[in-house]
């Protein structure tokens, strides 16, 4: 299993958002999380990302306990994530940003990084507005940065909330 969620809960006061959440993940699945507005996906991105730490429960990540660790621990292990409110650097550029999560999420040889951001820029269609600040960028632009620095972080679990919320079906 790549994730493990065994008996997981969160409340905020006296609001219980995840109430004993247990799934798993193998390789290769895509998982859909599905529910109204407010019913707690992002909270449960956010207990799997370390954005927020569970009240009880037990999460596992390639069959290690990152229950309590930091998310700066957890994307350096592999645990990518795109924000519903995209949140690039907005004063960076796009392949500024991409650097970014690259060097702090992976590392690794400079030269190697900045293929690898190319590639990546390619993929998503970014390539032409590399060097645009990421403030200036349309929602879709936004979205398709958001993708971008996740996928550089390089993970092995990409967590997408609500990806397209917001665009068109032709942007979709
Ligand atoms: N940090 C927080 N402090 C207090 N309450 C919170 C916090 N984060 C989320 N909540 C509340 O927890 C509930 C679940 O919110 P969450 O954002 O996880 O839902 P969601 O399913 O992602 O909703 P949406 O579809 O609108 O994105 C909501 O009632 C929300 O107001
Ligand atoms: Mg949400």
């Amino acid at each position: 299993m790549i994730l493990r969620l065994e008996n997981v809960s969160k409340s905020f006061g006296a609001l219980k958002v995840a109430d004993s959440v247990t799934v798993s993940v193998p390789r290769g699945e895509a998982l859909g999380i599905i529910g109204p507005n407010g019913a707690g996906k992002s909270t449960l991105f956010n207990l799997i990302t370390g954005n927020l730490f569970a009240n009880e429960g037990r999460i596992e990540f390639l069959g290690r306990d990152v229950t309590r660790a930091p998310a700066m621990e957890r994307v350096r292990m592999g645990v990518g994530r795109s924000f519903q409110i995209p949140q690039p650097f907005e004063g960076l550029t796009v392949f500024e940003n991409l650097l970014t999560a690259a060097a702090f999420g992976r590392g690794g040889r400079e030269a190697e990084m900045v293929e690898d951001c190319a590639g990546i820029l390619e993929a998503t269609e970014l390539l032409r507005k590399a060097n645009f600040v990421a403030g200036s960028l349309s929602l879709l632009d936004r979205k398709r940065l958001e993708l971008a620095r996740a996928l550089a972080t390089g993970p092995e679990l990409l967590l997408l909330d609500e990806i397209a919320g917001g665009l068109t079906e032709g942007e979709c």
